[in-house]
């Protein structure tokens, strides 16, 4: 029996946690394990919580899709699981949930007791994840993970099925500098491992479905290497719309935010790709990737009840050295407010949006009120709401933003 109408996660991704000092433009990341700089203006931790408090927001899962630690350094990854986990403490959440980056594995050796996974196995609360199946702390889920490479979670109360998989679970198991599919960099899901998602996915029927993992499922438009998915995430995506389900896929990894589809066809996954929360970034198409953090509401009551469809809103910070975290803007992100799930026909929509306008005329047509005659409108990404607006103003309609990008008001003008 399912009692709750939303699921609030939080998504906080690729710490990369060092013990340097972050002003270094040597170190991996902003965030470094050193008390020094555990300012909010330093650490980019500190202050998650007083902004998800300030802003009102639940919080029900604290998600982290990998990349705890840089270069695995196992205190690193220690101190930046308990700081996660201290989050999801101050935020009322009532899980912590990561899975593997490929920074988390010793691949490199570097570590004299070398066992690729054995510091993440230490972590407490229970890495990747510290719920149970049959009795308290009996650490199922989290053994199912390592041993089959994914493991499916059901929350009943939220009528959601959660996969948590492991996409780096063949680092340091082979040379990882060498051969031609560049795991390393890419991940892999094995054929093997797809078969078994296959077949434990058709025992659940769900009306929100949830993927997690660290590496790219489908190509990144902003990433121009080609070969820069997860081997396997094709199959797994026709096996996701196999399911005849609309999966959520959450995932970190190359540290550039953004929110699309898979590809073009009706199921095809909504995929999250997180920015890290404190990874030093570098220019993609001339666009330099931010640091953020994302909450994200889905709302299952506005759902179809066979999980064809997921529906929900994301609302997304950014930080910076020194000013700490703020609204995000559409510069090098995701926007402050967007959506995802809603895909009306773009033709349809933007003759729909000039009528209105010139209904309203000489006056202008509010957005407030374009939303509430088409609920469903704030589930639209913000890619799709830019091109629709972007049509709507090629017939003369003149479109005032806010100071967040998002639509005013619609002004139909002769
Ligand atoms: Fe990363």
């Amino acid at each position: 029996m399912r009692d709750k109408n939303v699921l609030n996660v939080l998504v906080i991704s690729d710490v990369h946690a060092h013990s340097q000092d972050p002003r270094s433009s040597q170190t991996p990341s902003f965030y470094s394990t050193n008390s020094l700089f555990s300012d909010a203006g330093s650490n980019p931790l500190t202050d998650i919580p007083t902004i998800i408090k300030k802003h009102g927001l639940a919080v029900d899962w604290v998600l982290t899709p990998g990349d705890l630690g840089d270069r695995a350094d196992p205190t690193s990854q220690k101190i930046a699981w308990e700081e996660l986990e201290k989050i999801r403490q101050q935020t009322g959440a009532t899980l912590l949930i990561g899975t593997t980056g490929n920074h988390d594995i010793d691949s490199r050796r570097n570590f004299p007791e070398f066992d690729p996974k054995s510091a993440l196995q230490a972590l407490k609360p229970m890495f990747p994840v510290s719920c149970s199946l049959f009795e308290e702390n009996d650490g199922v889920y989290s053994d199912r993970f390592w041993s089959r490479n994914f493991v499916v979670i059901p929350f009943v109360e939220y009528d959601c099925t959660l996969v948590v998989l492991n996409s780096s679970a063949f680092h340091g198991y082979a040379s990882d500098t060498k051969g031609p599919s560049r795991e390393h960099l890419r991940g892999k899901i094995s054929p093997l491992t797809l078969e078994a998602i296959k077949k434990e996915l058709a025992g659940h029927n769900t009306r929100l479905n949830i993927v997690l993992l660290h590496h790219h499922l489908s190509k990144h438009p902003w990433i121009e290497d080609s070969d820069s998915f997860v081997i396997g995430g094709d199959k797994l995506s026709e096996y996701l719309k196999e399911t005849g389900k609309q999966w959520l896929v959450i995932h970190g990894h190359q540290h550039v935010p953004h929110l699309s589809y898979a590809d073009g066809t009706p199921l095809a996954p909504v995929v999250l790709s997180a920015g890290s929360v404190a990874a030093r970034t570098y220019d993609v198409r001339g666009v330099h990737p931010r640091n953020q953090i994302h909450h994200i509401s889905v709302h299952l009551d506005d759902m179809d009840p066979s999980g064809a469809e997921v529906l929900g809103n994301i609302t997304s910070w950014t930080w910076a050295v020194g000013s700490g975290w703020r609204e995000a803007s559409v510069d090098g992100g995701l926007p402050f407010k967007c959506g995802f799930g809603y895909r009306p026909s773009a033709i349809e929509l933007r003759n729909k949006l000039v009528t209105a306008a010139k209904t309203a005329a000489p006056g202008v047509h509010r957005w407030a009120n374009v939303l509430s005659m088409d609920p469903k409108l704030q589930f639209l990404t913000s890619d799709d709401l830019a091109q629709v607006l972007s049509m709507v103003q090629q017939t003369g309609t003149v479109v005032d933003f806010d100071r967040h990008q998002l639509p005013e008001h619609l002004e139909w003008r002769e």
